[in-house]
């Protein structure tokens, strides 16, 4: 009972008030905002992406990565929406991959740049949903998309075209009410409303080779699919 009564007033209450401060951001102001303000908690770090990128689940998901890099043949990585580093630090140092890390936030990259020695390992400010991205063999796309617009992730996902390989990671329900709900751009995710993002379903409908599963609560999950790889429209060779 008590959970159903948070879970209403964060829908009729918190969330409402959320969004209208959100949406009248851009969404490199927004993830700034998030966390200058530690929205996604405070570890101790400048920059905290949150709960979700440590722990069991994040540990779990990074075993799965490092399992399919070394089945296909990855030697470069582009992480998108690399947010604090705890995730793709761990791929870098379990692994033998280049690494691009990639987010919005310019101080974010900045403070990775001046704090990651490792040779292997470069940080670039762009927003995955217009700015021109890296080369890679392997992109990784893990709990960013659930925080953006459905317009916004069409484009985000249009810009992946060319990459041989990408791995969408999104926190969903168990059970969901409807897939796709729409939401501006911001800290918060579609699980208050039974929601979550499926690539495969409209208005996105990519074609998935395969999906994966992490439990992560009693009613969500770590749901990592692999995007069938799509044609280039531009034709370019850059980022295959
Ligand atoms: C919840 S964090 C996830 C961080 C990391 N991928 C992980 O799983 O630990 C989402 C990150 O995506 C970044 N982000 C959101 N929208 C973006 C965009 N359009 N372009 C680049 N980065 C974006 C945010 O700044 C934030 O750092």
């Amino acid at each position: 009972m008590k959970d159903f009564i948070r879970s209403v007033y964060r829908r009729v209450w918190v969330l409402p008030r959320i969004q209208k401060l959100y949406r009248q951001l851009t969404i490199a102001q927004t993830f700034q905002h998030i966390y200058s303000t530690k929205s996604w908690g405070d570890n101790g770090e400048p920059f905290s992406s949150g709960s979700g990128s440590r722990g069991t689940a994040a540990l779990r998901y990074c075993e799965f990565v490092l399992e399919f890099i070394s089945e296909h043949d990855v030697h470069r990585v582009v992480d998108l929406g690399c947010g604090d580093y705890a995730v793709g630090s761990h791929i870098v140092q379990a692994s033998a991959v280049d690494y691009v890390g990639i987010d919005v936030v310019p101080e974010l990259i900045e403070y990775h740049k001046n704090s990651v020695f490792n040779p292997r390992a470069r940080f670039q400010c762009a927003d995955i949903t217009s700015d021109h991205l890296p080369p890679a063999d392997l992109c990784l796309v893990r709990q960013v998309l659930q925080h953006l617009s459905n317009e916004e992730i069409g484009k985000a996902l249009a810009n992946l075209r060319g990459y041989k390989y990408v791995l969408i990671s999104e926190d969903v329900p168990i059970r969901p009410r409807v897939f796709n709900r729409d939401k501006p751009h911001g800290p918060d995710i579609r699980f208050y409303f039974g929601s979550g993002v499926w690539v495969e379903h409209p208005p996105f409908n990519m074609a998935i080779s395969k999906s994966w599963e992490i439990p992560l609560t009693a009613n969500s999950l770590l749901r990592t699919v692999l995007i069938a790889r799509m044609p280039d429209p531009r034709n370019e060779t850059t980022a295959s």
